[in-house]
């Protein structure tokens, strides 16, 4: 019988090692759920071997490195009795296990010896460690507890039975629109949660969304503390081919000190744009170069990509990654409200007062209308009745077109 949670696990493999492509992972999906229709069931592993995308040598690797990594220093975790690995990311190892006390499932977090040597990062990992453990929401995955063994640090948390939105992103899958708000309006409730305590998580991406079997997304590594910052972070990330820098703000990229809540609009807005338009924001061949487009490079709408998109989605999703954070949205709780018009089919709110804002400004400086200004708000302007500035603009134009038409008129007429 297949696991699905072994072929996620393959896919993502696969496709973090370059062995193979997110297409061809794609194709061996669609053909194993073809085969399960008919009685059949494979796993992805093998499907890829007999399509000629994998060898079976890199199979038995993929797979053994799954089994052989079972954690020895996990294993030494006093009070916990480990199962089996579960991932891995940049800076750790996640496991699943039995907190022998209270007979119950966990994930338990360890971080490497080379982080645990890092006196002011030890601090911090239990500081915020501690405190995220007095976070409750059911979109948050719970931090339990903080604690060393055998010289490892480790972080205990709820687990949680299904997937990440990695792995169906590396399965193929393009979100629909109203799937992807679903999703999206947990991280923000998630995240509403959290700011409102003064946590920023610094880290929202795809792999730290999990999906349970009834689809309530909960944020991950909530209260985990990363490594000095978030740049150095990003990189140590991308070196180890974990991912590259796709999510991360342009202020995080800057290194800037006082990164606030708006980071994470940013990031989930990213994230945001990924699943729905089942491309990166910003692709370049190297982590700087992904990096300096977070910087520099204009977005290209999420709807010219996916044209099946509303154009309140695309002008949301525009206003989440706006490069400066003061023209994103102010905080979560606007966020959700916009979410749940587009939810019900209604056109955002807060973008088209963004837009308003944006020609009341060009038209009190006297500059001309630049695209970017326009574009921001296309997808409100398109969905809701031309507002104050943008009519009073519409009207004199039409005065100017009619009294043109009128002369044109009298001079025919002579
Ligand atoms: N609480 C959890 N319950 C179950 N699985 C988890 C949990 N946290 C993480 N995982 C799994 O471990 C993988 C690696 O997680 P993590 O080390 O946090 O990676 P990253 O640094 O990319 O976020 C995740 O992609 C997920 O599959
Ligand atoms: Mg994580």
């Amino acid at each position: 019988m297949a696991d699905p949670s072994e072929d996620t696990q393959i896919a993502r493999l696969v496709v973090d090692r370059q062995i193979a492509t997110r297409e061809e992972v794609r194709v061996a999906a669609e053909q194993r759920d073809q085969l399960a229709k008919n009685g059949r069931i494979r796993p992805l592993g093998d499907i890829m071997v007999d399509l000629g995308f994998l060898t079976r040598t890199q199979l038995a690797r993929l797979t053994g490195s799954r089994e052989d990594s079972g954690g020895r220093p996990a294993q030494q975790i006093a009070g916990y009795q480990i199962q089996k690995k579960v991932g891995a990311g940049a800076m750790a190892v996640v496991y699943r296990a039995k907190q022998l006390s209270l007979d119950r499932i966990v994930a338990i977090k360890v971080l490497p010896r080379r982080l645990s040597k890092n006196k002011e990062f030890v601090e911090r990992f239990y500081r915020e460690g501690r405190a995220a453990a007095a976070l409750s929401h059911n979109n948050i995955v719970q931090a339990i507890d903080v604690g060393e063994s055998g010289g490892f640090h480790y972080f205990v948390m709820e687990f949680v039975e299904g997937c990440t939105v990695y792995d169906e992103i590396a399965e193929g899958k393009v979100y629909p629109e109203t799937e992807a708000i679903d999703i999206v309006m947990q991280m923000a409730e998630a995240l509403v949660h959290a700011h409102d305590r003064g946590f920023i998580h610094r880290d929202v991406k795809p792999k730290n969304i999990m999906l349970t079997k009834q689809r309530v997304a909960k944020l991950a590594d909530m209260g985990l503390a990363r490594e000095t910052t978030d740049l150095e972070a990003a990189m140590a990330e991308a070196g180890r081919a974990y991912g590259t820098p796709y999510y991360i703000s342009p202020e995080q990229i800057r290194g800037e000190v006082n990164i606030d809540h708006r980071a994470d609009i940013y990031s989930l807005g990213a994230t945001f744009y990924h699943m729905i338009t089942g491309r990166v924001p910003f692709e370049a061949p190297t982590p700087s170069a992904v990096m300096h487009k977070h910087l520099k490079e204009p977005l290209t709408p999420p709807d010219h990509i996916n044209t099946k998109l509303t154009s309140g989605c695309g002008a949301m999703i525009e206003m989440m990654m706006a490069k400066t954070a003061d023209e994103r949205y102010p905080s979560c709780r606007e966020l959700l409200h916009d979410l749940a018009l587009l939810a019900r089919g209604e056109p955002p709110h807060y973008t088209r007062q963004r837009m308003d804002q944006d020609v009341l400004d060009t038209l009190a400086t006297g500059d001309a209308l630049e695209p970017a200004t326009l574009n921001r708000g296309r997808g409100a302007a398109s969905a809701a009745p031309p507002t104050s500035a943008t009519s009073i603009l519409v009207i004199i134009l039409a005065i100017v077109a009619g009294i043109s038409l009128l002369l044109n008129l009298v001079l025919a007429i002579r």
